[in-house]
């Protein structure tokens, strides 16, 4: 039965993948969090989650890299020393390059490197940290893949098409991530391990509550973007809707297939909306 270890299963769409990957109480569902307390709390009233024997919640933080490798041994200890499915979902999104383009930004330079710091801390040296750490279970599992949740943001075609002009930082570190799962595939396909950038899409986390007008005015270029790039557009997924798509992506993507390093929607295609 598959094994999944699962970053950033405390909210969002790292939850829904807890919550649906952990249906078939014969898979195992392994979430890392920052706080393993609240999200043990949250799991245990949800109706849906509590009571499933078969999630387990462990604490890591991904830029901690001694947090990762306690990680990594106590999986080892859960799944008998294999592991199926490694998803890569935790990320800092910051808001700060959130509404305005990137030659706006340099007029807060510290702000700049502060938050690009971050950005490659959280989203590139902890995910290859936690690559890493993970790949001798990786290798001893039945389906060895690898997935890296990035965001159709860090596609340049689509940036250079349709001005998208925020989101820069962010961006750049998925596009990095992008790259560090090619390298991944390139060492690692001959060995039968499929590794996948691949989009969630446009997904409603509430990360838009607190908005104030002038951030929304902001971001009304990359929604103008958005309406001409996809005229059926009407809005963000729900989590579930976004990780009912992916999983079927997850589930049918192979190396077999040429998917080795590649960097695809949740339709499975370069269709980010
Ligand atoms: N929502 C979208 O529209 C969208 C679009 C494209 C791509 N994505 C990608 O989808 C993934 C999930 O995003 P989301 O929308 O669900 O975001 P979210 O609701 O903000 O959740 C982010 C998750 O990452 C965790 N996290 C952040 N920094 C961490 C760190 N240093 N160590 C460990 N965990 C950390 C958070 O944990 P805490 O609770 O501890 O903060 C949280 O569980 C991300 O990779 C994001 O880039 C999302």
């Amino acid at each position: 039965m598959p094994s999944y270890v699962i970053t950033g299963v405390s909210r969002g769409i790292g939850y829904e993948f807890l919550r649906q990957y952990s249906n078939d109480p014969n898979d195992t569902v392994i979430g890392l969090v920052r706080n393993k307390t609240a999200t043990l709390e949250k799991v245990s009233e949800d109706p849906d989650l509590k009571g499933r024997r078969n999630i387990h919640i462990l604490e890591a933080d991904v830029t901690d890299y001694n947090a990762l490798q306690a990680a990594a041994a106590e999986t080892t200890k859960i799944t008998g020393g294999s592991l199926d499915y490694l998803i890569a979902n935790a990320a800092f999104q910051p808001f700060f390059d959130a509404f305005d383009p990137i030659g706006t930004l340099g007029d807060q330079p510290e702000m700049v490197t502060k938050t690009l710091r971050e950005l490659f801390e959280v989203n590139v040296i902890g995910n290859v940290h936690l690559f890493n750490l993970f790949m001798p279970l990786i290798v001893k599992g039945q389906a060895k893949k690898v997935i890296a949740i990035s965001t159709g943001l860090a596609d340049t075609v689509l940036t250079n098409s349709y001005e998208l002009t925020t989101g820069s930082l962010y961006a750049t570190s998925k596009a990095a991530l992008n790259m560090v799962v090619a390298k991944y595939n390139a060492q690692y396909k001959k060995a039968g391990v499929l590794f996948l950038a691949l989009s969630p899409g446009f997904v409603d986390v509430g990360q838009y509550k607190d908005v104030t007008a002038e951030q929304m005015e902001g971001l009304s270029g990359t929604m103008a973007g958005f309406a001409a790039y996809a005229p059926h557009f009407k809005g963000p997924l729900t989590p579930e809707q976004s990780v009912t798509a992916v999983k079927s992506v997850i589930a049918n993507a192979s190396v077999e297939k040429g998917n080795g390093g590649d960097f695809l929607s949740h339709h499975g295609n370069k269709r980010w909306l």
